[in-house]
Parts: C-alpha cells; sequence; structure tokens
C-alpha cells in the first residue's frame, strides 16, 4: 500500500495476505460487501451472480459453504440457509403460495409454523385447512383445485407421528401440490425427504443440525429451480443467515451423524426402560411396536430420533412432580442439543394449542416431551426413574 497515513493503513493494511491461507477450517467472512475489480466485473456479475460477490444479505462465501454442505446431506440440488427455522418456514411458503390458494397443513406441526399459516398467510388471502397426518395423502387426492402447497413434519412435535412421505410426496405430485417437509425432528441422518419425492425439505437448524442450544438458524433444501424462487422471497425480506452463526452451523453438522445415531439409540433404551413403568400411561417413540406409525417408521427412518414423549397416570399434576424432580435433565423448551431437555408441551410448546388440536395431536395435559442428549444412556434412564417416584 503505497501510504504512510494512518487512517488509510487502519483500514486498508495487512488483509490482502491472510486472503488465501489454506486452512482446514472454513473462514468466518465478517464482510457485508465485496470488492470489483472494475466496472466490468459489476456487469459480469449482473449477467450472471454465480461465484461472484455483491452484498451479503445475497451471498457469503462462510454462508455458501454450509448451504453446499447441507445440500450434499441432503441429496439436494440447492440450499439456502435462513436466520431462523420459521425464517425458513416463512420463505418457502411464500415462494410457493399467492393470494386464492389453498395451503393443506398436517394437524401435527409446530405451534408456531400453524400460527404463521392460520394468522399471517391468511391476512394475505392464503386458504389455511388442515388435514390428519395419517390421512395427508387422502387429503391431497380429494383437495380442491386452488390447493397449491402441503406442509408437514414427520416424525411430528411432540408425539413423534410419522407421515406416509412418498405416499403424500406421490400424491402432490399427481395433484400438481408442492410438498415442504420440516425434517427437523429427523435430521438426513434420519431420513432423506427429496429421495421420496419431496419437493422442498426443511429444518429448524437450530436443533440437531447444529446441535448445541447456542444459535438459531434455518435451511431449505430442493430442486435449483424451486430454491431460486425461495432465494427470491429470502433476500427481499432480509432473512439471510449471519456468517458467525453459518460458521458454527458448518462445525456443527461435522458431527451431526454420530450425535444422532447415538440418540437414537439412547431414546430407544429410554423409551424401553418407561414403556411399562407403573406410573407411566404411555410413551410415544416410533421404533416402540406400540407407536402408531411403527410400520411407517421401520420402512422410512434409520432411527426414531432422539425426541420422544409419555404421560403420566396421575395427569397434569403427576408430570409436573416429574418434571421438577429431573435433576440432569434440564428443564427447557427446544431439542436436538447435546444435553437433555425435558418440557410439557401444554405449557410450552402447545400452549396456544385449542383442546380440538391438542385431542387431534394426540396430546394429553399429562404429556411430558423428552429430547435426550449425548450423556450417559444409564444415567438419564436413572434420572427419569427417580423423577418417576414423585408421579
Ligand atoms: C419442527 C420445528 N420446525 C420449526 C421450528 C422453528 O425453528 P426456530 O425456532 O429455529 O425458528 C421448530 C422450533 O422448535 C420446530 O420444532
Amino acid at each position: 500500500m503505497n501510504t504512510q497515513k494512518l487512517g488509510t493503513l487502519a483500514v486498508h493494511a495487512g488483509e490482502d495476505e491472510v486472503l488465501e491461507v489454506p486452512s482446514v477450517n472454513v473462514p468466518v467472512y465478517l464482510s457485508t460487501t465485496y470488492r470489483f475489480a472494475d466496472a466490468a466485473a459489476a456487469e459480469a456479475y449482473l449477467d450472471d451472480p454465480r461465484g461472484k460477490w455483491l452484498y451479503s444479505r445475497l451471498e457469503n462465501p462462510t454462508v455458501l459453504a454450509a448451504e453446499r454442505k447441507l445440500a450434499a446431506l441432503e441429496g439436494a440440488e440447492a440450499a439456502l440457509c435462513f436466520a431462523s427455522g420459521m425464517a425458513a418456514v416463512t420463505a418457502a411458503l411464500l415462494a410457493v403460495l399467492k393470494q386464492g390458494d389453498l395451503l393443506l397443513v398436517s394437524d401435527a406441526l409446530y405451534g408456531e409454523s400453524l400460527r404463521l399459516c392460520r394468522d399471517v398467510l391468511a391476512k394475505f388471502g392464503v386458504e389455511v385447512r388442515s388435514a390428519p397426518i395419517a390421512g395427508l395423502a387422502q387429503a391431497v387426492e380429494e383437495a380442491p383445485s386452488n390447493a397449491r402447497a402441503l406442509l408437514f413434519e414427520t416424525p411430528a412435535n411432540p408425539m413423534a407421528r410419522v407421515a406416509d412421505v412418498p405416499a403424500v410426496a406421490n400424491a402432490c405430485r399427481r395433484r400438481g401440490l408442492t410438498s415442504i417437509l420440516d425434517a427437523t425432528f429427523a435430521t438426513p441422518v434420519n431420513l432423506r425427504p427429496l429421495s421420496y419425492g419431496v419437493d422442498l425439505v426443511l429444518h429448524s437448524a437450530t436443533k440437531y443440525l447444529n446441535g448445541h442450544s447456542d444459535h438459531l438458524a434455518g435451511v431449505v433444501a430442493g430442486g435449483k429451480a424451486l430454491v431460486a424462487e425461495v432465494e427470491k422471497v429470502r433476500r427481499s425480506t432480509g432473512a439471510n443467515l449471519d456468517p458467525a452463526v453459518a460458521y458454527d452451523l458448518v462445525r456443527g453438522v461435522k458431527t451431526l451423524e454420530v450425535r444422532v445415531l447415538r440418540q437414537n439409540e439412547t431414546a430407544l433404551q429410554v423409551a424401553r426402560a418407561l414403556e411399562g413403568h407403573p406410573k407411566v400411561a404411555r410413551v410415544s417413540y416410533p421404533m416402540l411396536p406400540s407407536h402408531p406409525d411403527h410400520a411407517l417408521a421401520k420402512r422410512l427412518l434409520r432411527g426414531g430420533g432422539g425426541v420422544l414423549a409419555f404421560s403420566a397416570k396421575g395427569g397434569y399434576e403427576a408430570i409436573c412432580r416429574v418434571h421438577d424432580a429431573l435433576r440432569i435433565v434440564a428443564r427447557a423448551s427446544s431439542l436436538g442439543g447435546v444435553e437433555s431437555l425435558a418440557s410439557i408441551p401444554v405449557i410450552s410448546s402447545h400452549r396456544h394449542a385449542t383442546h380440538a388440536e391438542l385431542a387431534a395431536a394426540g396430546i394429553d395435559r399429562g404429556t411430558l416431551r423428552l429430547s435426550v442428549g449425548l450423556e450417559d444412556p444409564e444415567d438419564l434412564v436413572a434420572d427419569l426413574l427417580q423423577a418417576l417416584e414423585r408421579a
């Protein structure tokens, strides 16, 4: 740099040399904007932005690294990262819906997603209709001609219900609906929805993908053309992921398979220990033969995931006592982290649900949702058994 002026040196000196360091890990590009060598380079970006850089609301190298990794895991042509799971759900829906369209939703859906559809999209003339998770394919077949998209989850929160993903995706293809599957609970380790014909898969990457309960993030993956439509919404709504969080997401995903396989095993061990306990009314985990979707789960999922639910025979008061007596498992909402978390759906994730919605989702007031972490499985079982003594 041909100057000794402190102000100019403070802004520019030294940085060029570190731009090409062959680091093993992806650098965090905290730049909001990128240099053009000349006007021709700026024009070239306008002609074809691929592999070029303009502004970090549109593209950022660290975020791109996370997107390429997640696209590879999903077997997708393209993936996009978002500032949260809800930002991902919102962008996917806004990309495919317009005024007058009907959106079908599964009745086993994360509460905030349901509110987004019912309270926000409805204001813009989108009709929202729910259908039971076990009858989604039929609901799609029978849907009126303005039906445009289906939003569903597998496994679904909190009873770990499993949809017949290939049948639902096929019905959507036949009827021209865009199928959007929130696979947060499954992760690409347990389910690859695009391989079953789903159009868009999305995740709250806040959960298993990042895996450490320290960042909000979301992802949408699918075919190039559809993802390009979602990207238009992301850039206009400003919902891109922060590059520092993208770095942590990249790091978290590196251990995803190891974590999820262990969580699959631990959750099954815990579910078996709880089933048949004299104070437990029922245990809901897809890899237990007693689960209503066990056959589907065996066919579609590599493992049942890290979330299970169980109900106390004594109802709400009894499950509150169990919840309060836990020593290792933390009393907290959310899921998918390295630490085990317990929450009571009727006072957490489903606090706004009506009686009818709770009944449709199969949730009673005495239900506790458990997200198993990476603690020793025997310690977790012991913690739950000692807490159940208070039930
Ligand atoms: C299944 C599912 N989808 C979406 C979300 C929303 O994700 P976020 O909290 O990252 O916005 C959640 C959050 O709990 C969830 O459980």
